[in-house]
């Protein structure tokens, strides 16, 4: 589920089809009929549903897990998603929702850390390395426990742009990888085992 250009969303669509992969990709989720990600689905072959973004507070909630019913979907994956889910949604997908963001939490994150604007601050902060996390999602942003992080360098002369698109092409090699550990995980009988009990596994 997302809002934005949906290149993520495309990695793990493509990622689902190729390898030993663990999921398969039922439906695409977005708020914006005219996203990119929206046409990530058509291109993929994907079912699109559009939750108008018109819709606030149970009103989304309650269409969300409507959906998520309907599609017996198992594990939400969040990329490029900006709103916080409520409790009802969590408990729609028994907690299973997971998110990716551009730096290496718990650094960098938090409400206004998002887009081009985490990269500014890395930027700012004169740091010589960031990243990007995979984590569990909770009622608050980004603070659910950590799946898989992988490290980017910032070079000298990168721009808050040069630098995103560097993060962005780490983040969709991560989140196939992270999502299989998830489930891995989660649903060791169907997919042999996994544990990430043992903390954030650094890439
Ligand atoms: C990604 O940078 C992700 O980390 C953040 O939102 C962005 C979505 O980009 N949560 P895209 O729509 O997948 O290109």
């Amino acid at each position: 589920m997302g809002s934005g250009t949906g290149s993520n969303a495309s990695a793990l669509c493509q990622a689902a089809t190729s390898g030993e992969r663990t999921y398969t990709v039922e439906l695409v989720l977005s708020t914006a009929p005219d996203a990119g990600i929206c046409e990530v689905a058509r291109v993929e072959n994907v079912a699109l549903e559009v939750v108008p973004a018109a819709l606030k507070g149970e009103e989304f909630s309650n269409e969300l897990c409507t959906l998520l019913e309907k599609y017996q979907i198992d594990v939400l994956v969040l990329a490029g998603f900006m709103r916080l889910l409520s409790p009802l949604v969590l408990a729609c997908v028994r907690g299973h929702v997971v998110n990716i963001h551009p730096a290496l939490l718990p650094e960098f994150g938090g409400k206004g850390m998002y887009g081009i604007h985490v990269h500014e601050a890395v930027i700012s902060a004169g740091r010589t390395e960031t990243g990007a996390t995979v984590h569990v999602v909770t009622e608050k942003y980004d603070e659910g426990a950590v799946i898989m992080q992988t490290r980017v360098p910032v070079l000298d002369d990168d721009s808050a742009t040069s630098l995103q698109q560097r993060v962005k092409e780490a983040e969709h090699r991560l989140y196939p990888e992270a999502l299989d550990l998830y489930i891995r995980a989660h649903w060791p009988d169907h997919v042999g085992s996994a544990s990430i009990a043992d903390g954030p596994q650094v890439s």
